[in-house]
């Protein structure tokens, strides 16, 4: 039995990233039918692509598949092979780039099973993504269990160590008309990327390049969900901090050009000398659910955190006068990369002698152990898989 888009509308989408029951009015789920790859990869090729898999390059055999359209609502629920997508050169997201996805990890735990970490936070941030976007939202159940099965039937790709499985969930408009307005169908998916530790060795701090040239992301606009399209504006100026031999760009408002807003895939937090954290409000940005833990984490532990405008100015006057001892940036892929370098058309510094700080590496620390289940999990973040 599909849900339609208007039931599912009725029972609304919370606001921001909260707990989210899978029970009760929301409790909507489907049945997956599960239809196991006839040709999977053999244990003796998977081993060798686990060895180094690198980020986003390799995927695991299956894929969950999730269909809409006006009469049936959600429906066609399965797990199958990963195969390409049958897609009409008319298709809506060809054209107008209706498209969504998430980003989140499972993570081997020593006793060998698998946590994933606040996936109710990613069903919830990718239906506000949907609504943002006129597309139909996903009940948070379907996400959840999604990604949950594809997990379960691709345990074997769970690299071992400081790895984990990458998940894409992803929506995409699939109705065959060239009109411009809201498709009338859709197809969502989850596929799976097993990838290995972000930074070999431990973090190395990242150098910024703060784009004057290009913004990310204006009242009003998308910035705050996370559509296709947001990635796409953002390679330009990404490719301008690459030629200044930066690894990231910083992207300021599109106001007034001096407040900073985040990297191109990560939030960005500043500590200061009292020990306190500051980190650009909610707004233009997107609501990281690392960003979210960080503030939890560091609350718990006395720590002050305001959610404060902060301008590039402030921040290289801070730097140079020795109130700012750390900067960092967050979110899923790497956790947390310090910040060692930030290089402007108006000059360059560096933050805490360009090496990694203290409080960067503890907030790390404690994330990455809560996620692979090596601590406690004060907040319920950690949902065990198996
Ligand atoms: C633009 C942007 N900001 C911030 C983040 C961090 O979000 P999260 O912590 O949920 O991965 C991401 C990554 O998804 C991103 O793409």
């Amino acid at each position: 039995m599909g849900v339609s888009f208007e039931q599912a509308r009725r029972d609304g989408p919370a606001p921001e990233i909260a707990p989210v029951s899978t029970a009760g009015s929301k409790g909507m789920s489907l049945k997956f039918e599960i239809q196991p790859a006839t040709n999977p990869t053999s244990e003796k090729e998977r081993a060798a692509r686990l060895v180094d898999p690198g980020f986003g390059r390799i995927f695991t055999d299956h894929m969950a598949v999730v269909r809409y359209n006006q009469a049936k609502g959600w429906h066609g629920a399965r797990v199958e092979s990963r195969a390409n997508f049958p897609l009409d050169p008319a298709a809506a997201v060809l054209h107008y780039a209706q498209e969504i996805f998430e980003g989140l990890k499972a993570y081997k735990r020593d006793d060998g099973g698998v946590n994933l970490f606040r996936p109710d936070a990613n069903a919830r941030r990718f239906w506000n993504s949907a609504e943002r976007m006129a597309m139909a939202p996903l009940p948070e159940p379907v996400f959840i269990e999604a990604v949950e099965q594809l997990v379960r039937i691709d345990r074997a790709w769970m690299p071992g160590g400081e790895g984990s499985l990458y998940l894409r969930p992803f929506m995409i408009a699939s109705e065959v008309f060239l009109g411009v307005k809201p498709s009338a169908e859709y197809i969502f998916a989850v596929i799976a990327s097993p990838v290995g530790s972000y930074f070999k060795g431990g973090p190395a701090p990242v150098s910024i390049w703060v784009s004057e040239n290009y913004t990310r992301a204006a009242i009003g606009g998308t910035g705050a969900v996370k559509c296709g399209g947001n990635y796409a504006a953002s390679l330009r100026a990404q490719a301008e901090a690459i030629d200044h031999g930066c690894d990231q760009v910083v992207f300021l408002d599109a106001v007034e050009r001096r407040y900073i807003e985040e990297l191109g895939g990560m939030n960005v937090f500043f500590v200061f000398d009292d020990g306190s954290l500051l980190t650009p409000p909610l707004g233009t940005i997107l609501p990281g659910i690392t960003r979210d833990s960080i503030i939890a984490l560091a609350k718990d532990s006395g720590t002050r955190v305001r959610e404060e405008a902060y301008t590039i100015d402030q921040w290289r006057a801070d730097a140079a006068s020795g109130k700012l001892k750390e900067a960092f940036a967050c979110g899923t892929a790497a956790v947390i990369s310090p910040i060692g370098k930030v290089c402007s058309t108006t000059g360059d510094f560096l933050i805490s002698g360009g090496a990694a700080g203290p409080v960067a590496m503890g907030l790390r620390k404690q994330l990455v152990d809560i996620q692979y289940g090596r601590t406690n999990d004060p907040h319920n973040w950690i949902r065990k898989v198996l």
